[in-house]
Formats: structure tokens, sequence, C-alpha cells
């Protein structure tokens, strides 16, 4: 298919609480384009898995659990965020928690689970255009992206933003755990030797310390152009 039938892809990877989820949800929002939360495919392979009792290292069943379960996303009925369906299981709040991430993250390590989700990663690029947000959007899945942005801000101001989103979900967690957390997932994700996290050499890099929302919106409406 010439490259001029498929749709744009505009992908944001990035480390843990750089901001990518909420910078694309607004993104794609604004223009109109669909969003994948490819983290949120690790999360629910990672949660399914936890929930089996199955060993996380453990590769071959692992992997059948990656290709075996459902992953659905519905719009939350009050309009909020997006939920995400286990197996036709509303996993809720569960899915955001460190705990979850951490599962994705030993899960996300072995080469065929990111095989068995790869296709679906596809599927999203569809209609006007995509805004696709992960750690390998640029580099692995959707090398031939026109627009790629890598969004980093600094460990402490990463886990002050998951305190708050944490909290705000009535969770209990505290900042220093939170660090120490994310500093772990991001030096396992940044050192796997399957699509690790690293910037595509055609990306942008935005570091998104000290600057709110709408600014880094802006800057990366300003890279896409106007549609
Ligand atoms: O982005 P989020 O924090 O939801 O991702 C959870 C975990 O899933 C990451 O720490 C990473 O290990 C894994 N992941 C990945 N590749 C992606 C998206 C997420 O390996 N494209």
């Amino acid at each position: 298919m010439p490259r001029s039938a498929v749709a744009p892809v505009l992908t944001i990877d990035g480390p843990s609480g750089s901001g990518k989820g909420t910078i694309s949800r607004r993104v794609a929002d604004q223009l109109g384009w669909n969003l994948l939360d490819s983290g949120a495919l690790y999360r629910a392979v990672g949660y399914a898995a936890s929930m089996a009792g199955l060993d996380l290292s453990d590769a071959e069943a692992v992997t059948r659990c990656a290709e075996s379960t459902r992953i659905t996303f519905r719009p939350d009925a009050e309009g909020g965020e997006t939920r995400v369906y286990v197996n036709g299981h509303d996993a809720g709040d569960e899915l955001r928690t460190e705990t979850c991430g951490a599962a994705a993250s030993a899960i996300a390590a072995i080469p065929s689970v990111r095989k068995a989700l790869v296709d679906k990663q596809l599927s999203f690029r569809k209609g006007k255009g995509l805004v696709a947000d992960g750690r390998d959007m640029g580099t692995v899945i959707f090398p031939d992206a026109p627009h790629k942005v890598f969004l980093t801000a600094s460990a402490a101001e990463r886990a002050k933003r998951r305190y708050k989103q944490l909290k705000a979900k009535g969770l209990s967690v505290t900042l220093s755990s939170l660090l120490r957390e994310i500093e772990a997932r991001d030096a396992r994700d940044a050192s796997r030797s399957v699509a690790p996290l690293r910037p595509a050499d055609d990306a942008v890099t935005i570091d998104t310390t000290g600057l709110d929302i709408d600014a880094v919106v802006a800057k990366v409406l300003a890279l896409v152009g106007s549609p």
C-alpha cells in the first residue's frame, strides 16, 4: 500500500510519568485521531498472568496468556478515562497501580510476548490518524511514522506526577517508594535486549520538567502541523 494511503501516525514514547498518557490523549482529541495506549496492553497481560497465578518469568506460559487474553478499550460512561477490559472484566484502577506496572515491565521483556501484541497494535492505525503512546512506538511498531516525539522529565518530577495520579484514584502510595519503583522499572525497560526504551533516531525529544500540560500539547501539535 503506498504510504500516502495509510493513516499518519504520531508516536509518543518515553519513560513512565513523562506525561505520555495525558499528552497523547489531549493531542488525539484535538486532532480527531485514534489513540493507542500500548502500555495498557502490557499491563493487561501482566494483570491476566498474575490473576492466573503464572510465574511471570515463565516465557511459554505468559506468551500463551498474551495470545489468548482478550483486551478491549471502552469509553468511560462518565466521559473520563477509557476503561480497559481484560477477558470481559473491567480491570479498573488496579491496572494503573505500580504493582501492575512492574508486572507489565517483567512480561514486556519476553520477546514472544511482544510479538503476540504486534498485530493488535497495528490494527489501531486507521481513520484520520493515530497517536501511539508507548516505549517502542517510533522504533519498532511504527518505524515509518511521519511524526515522532520522545518525552522525558526528571525522575523526581515523574514520581511526583504518578503520586498525584494514584492519590487522585484513592490508592495508597508513598512518594519515596514510587520514586524507587519508577527508577527500577525504567532501568529494566531501557536495558532489556528487545525493544528497549530509547528515542528513535528521527524523534524530537521534549523535556517536560517544569512545563505544564498545555505547553507540551502545543509543542507536539506544532510538530504535527495543522491537519
Ligand atoms: O506506559 P505504561 O507505564 O502503562 O507501561 C507499562 C509497562 O509496559 C512499561 O514499564 C513497559 O515495560 C511496558 N511497555 C512496553 N512497550 C510499550 C508500552 C509499555 O514494553 N510500547
